[in-house]
């Protein structure tokens, strides 16, 4: 288990010493697809736990991965009363009702085996949204999965999604979005060298916006630069460093202004990617302390079967290979870098020099910190709902 519980005894004071290694657990998560949870068992580790994911009768069940007999995988066994909403353990055929995890016969035992009824098995929440199979990993009672599965991911017409397990924590990835990289890092992707794209991003301001199960932590900048001269150094980015054939889409989606904004419990979403028109949203759901599944969502919207039609191609054939595949690429080496650093530096702590395009990662932390149901109705944990200035005064001083 990791250094850093997820159970504090009192509210955190700090990022540093709170944000979970195993990520925030009170949410909704996206764990795999539907269409790969059939009535055989489907195993996976979320959060450090083994979790087993079948269908009975058309319906998705998640169990804790662990017969509380001898500790064998239930993903082992199988379904020995067809028709009904058990699986039996592979090892001695202790048998579980999958809808509630009770203990409902021991097969070796007779019918009358005394652990019948008493003893059961962990459940975990789910739901079918999307053809994405959503867990809840909380020990507080689940909310609704529409206050946590954003509203413009539920409203897309068209669904496309890329998976990797990644090598890093969670923390990295989510820090990661924003200008101050993609100016950079992005620079040398196909993706970007066909756009006309600024080098230079000053005054960023990250601020808190509500709508889509917001709020969302959304970045702006007051102003941008194609390029810049460097005294004694010569013109960044080079002069033909990018071929301009695009003009990047900074038009408002949904009446979201922001390219880019973040939300609990580590959401990041994206107007406009990875083409035109479509939405995008990444989780990074953790699988150990230093693993991820780095599940990226591309919500579209067509209406007609020629608007579907066109979606898919440009998603197929630019979309998906250029942007969500090489371009995040990037970000992934990037996190797995920031992962080695920290262990060679003593862990998360270890501090960071800070520059102005920080804030956003500033604003997060401190967005985490407020708003986490993770930290609520701990001492001293804070109750207030929005309070966009304060955060904003905060970032503008740790960033100056
Ligand atoms: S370990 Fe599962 S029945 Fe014994
Ligand atoms: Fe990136």
């Amino acid at each position: 288990m990791s250094a850093i519980e997820n159970t504090p005894s009192e509210a955190p004071r700090s990022y540093d010493d709170a944000a979970p290694v195993m990520g925030f657990r009170e949410y909704w998560y996206p764990a795999c697809l539907s269409r790969e949870i059939s009535d055989r068992p489907h195993a996976m580790t979320i959060m450090d736990e083994p979790i087993v994911f079948m269908r009975r009768k058309g319906t998705v069940y998640a169990l804790a991965d662990e017969c509380p007999h001898r500790g064998t995988r239930l993903s082992l066994g199988s379904c020995q009363f067809p028709g009904s909403n058990t699986i039996t353990c592979v090892y001695h055929g202790w048998t579980y009702d999958v809808t509630n995890g009770r203990c409902v016969a021991a097969v070796t035992d007779g019918p009358n085996s005394n652990v019948v009824n008493k003893v059961s098995v962990r459940t975990y929440p789910v739901t079918d949204c999307q053809g994405i199979v959503w867990i809840w990993m909380g020990k507080q009672a689940a909310v609704a999965p529409e206050v946590d599965i954003p509203e413009y991911l539920r409203q897309a017409t068209v669904i496309k999604v890329v998976r990797r397990h990644a090598y890093g924590n969670w923390r990295w990835h989510v820090e990661n979005p924003g200008l101050g990289h993609a100016l950079m890092l992005h620079r040398s992707s196909m993706y970007m060298r066909v756009r006309n794209y600024p080098g230079i991003a000053t005054g960023i301001e990250a601020k808190l916006e509500d709508g889509d199960c917001g709020p969302w932590l959304c970045e702006y900048c007051s102003a941008v630069q194609m390029s810049a001269e460097y005294p004694g150094l010569g013109t960044w980015p080079p002069p033909g460093s990018a071929w301009s054939l695009v003009r990047e889409n900074m038009s408002p989606m949904f009446g979201i202004a922001a390219k880019v904004s973040l939300r609990l419990p580590g959401i990041t979403r994206v107007t406009h990617f990875p083409i035109n028109g479509a939405l995008y949203y990444e989780w990074f759901v953790h699988t150990d302390a230093e693993h991820y599944i780095y599940f990226q969502i591309a919500c579209g919207y067509p209406k007609t079967a020629m608007e579907r039609a066109s979606f898919n191609l440009r998603y197929n054939l630019w979309g998906r290979p250029a942007g969500m595949v090489r371009f995040n690429s990037q970000d992934l080496t990037m996190v797995a870098n920031s992962q080695d650093f920290a262990k060679r530096r003593g862990g998360w702590n270890a501090p960071t020099r800070l520059y102005g395009p920080d804030r956003m990662q500033i604003a997060w932390r401190d967005y985490a910190l407020r708003y986490a149901r993770d930290f609520a109705n701990r001492p001293g944990a804070i109750q207030t709902a929005r309070d966009p200035e304060k955060i904003d005064d905060r970032v503008q001083a740790a960033g100056s």
